[in-house]
């Protein structure tokens, strides 16, 4: 089995940097999925209040008999929770569904900006950090406008910034935006969804050479980045070949190979008019 390593957020929590998403895992398959992903060896899970699946990963984590303090459980507030009163009744609803007395890490899902609503909502996050409900407090989809607010009207800097990030959008400005305030950059849909990007040419071509699959390269590649990446699958054999990726390293030119994959396409909206 492997051993993940782990980065260390801003307030000192240590946090799995490959970890399991379970978006679009439907709540009956969700507790077989997560049980498989464990089983493999993952211990930090991504969940979503909209994921509607909290109550089939928690029960999957319960029964998995693995001792809460070596799990890494995040959940994320909805758009329809902003709000300070609201979101702190959504993570009720969500630690509830869990299962937890805590989360490790609480996300606000979008920035929304047009609602304009983010900074309160924070403060309701900076409370429920505050209680030791939610051991890290971060953002998702945040572009540097939005970190810069939090900045200049809250107190906490946010430990994490969930992105879409994959070959074809790596996000160059907003990674170092994020590092130079100490926040840690974590990719969603870090295989770009397996759209097209596992097919690409470049991507099969340093697969051959190391003798592994194109999702392990693309994996590796967010990795040797420093991206925190949570690569989704319900397939158990998928579960297992996305964790196998720190037996090998990609070289200088693989690494340069990989950096011309970008089109700036996205898989998801953007942040900046989503709402
Ligand atoms: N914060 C946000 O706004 C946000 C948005 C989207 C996602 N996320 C988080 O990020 C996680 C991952 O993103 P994602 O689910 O959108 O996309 P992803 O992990 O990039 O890709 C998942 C897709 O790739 C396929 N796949 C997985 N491993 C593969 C492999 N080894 N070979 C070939 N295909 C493979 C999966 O198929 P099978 O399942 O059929 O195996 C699935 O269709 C989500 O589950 C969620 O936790 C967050």
């Amino acid at each position: 089995m492997s051993t993940i390593p782990e980065v260390t957020l801003n307030n000192g929590i240590r946090m799995p940097q490959l970890g399991f998403g379970v978006y679009q895992v439907p709540e009956d398959e969700t507790h077989g999925v997560v049980a498989s992903a464990l089983e493999a060896g993952y211990r930090s899970i991504d969940t979503a209040a909209l994921y509607r699946n909290e109550a089939g990963t928690g029960r999957a984590l319960a029964e998995s008999g693995i001792p809460r303090e070596e799990l890494f459980v995040t959940t994320k507030l909805w758009n329809t929770d902003q709000g300070h009163d609201a979101a702190l009744k959504a993570f009720d609803t969500s630690l509830e569904k869990l299962g937890l007395d805590h989360v490790d890490l609480y996300l606000i899902h979008w920035p929304l900006p047009a609602r304009d609503l983010y900074v309160e909502t924070w403060r309701a996050l900076e409370k429920i950090h505050a209680e030791g409900r939610a051991r890290a407090i971060g953002v998702s989809n945040f572009q540097p406008a939005h970190l810069r607010r939090l900045r200049e009207e809250s107190d906490i800097v946010p430990a994490v910034n969930q992105i879409e990030l994959h070959p074809r959008l790596q996000q160059r400005e907003l990674r170092e935006f994020d590092a130079g305030l100490g926040v840690a950059t974590e990719a969603w849909s870090p295989l770009g969804r397996g759209n097209g990007v596992l097919v690409d040419p470049v991507v099969t071509g340093i697969a051959e050479k190391h003798g592994r699959s194109p999702a392990q390269v693309v994996l590796r590649w967010h990795i040797q980045l420093g991206n925190v990446v949570i690569p989704k699958s319900a397939t158990p054999a998928r579960i297992r070949e996305n964790i196998d990726v720190f037996g090998f390293e990609l070289d200088d030119e693989d690494l340069a190979s990989m950096g011309t994959l970008e089109t700036g396409a996205r898989v998801g909206p953007d942040p900046d008019t989503f709402n």
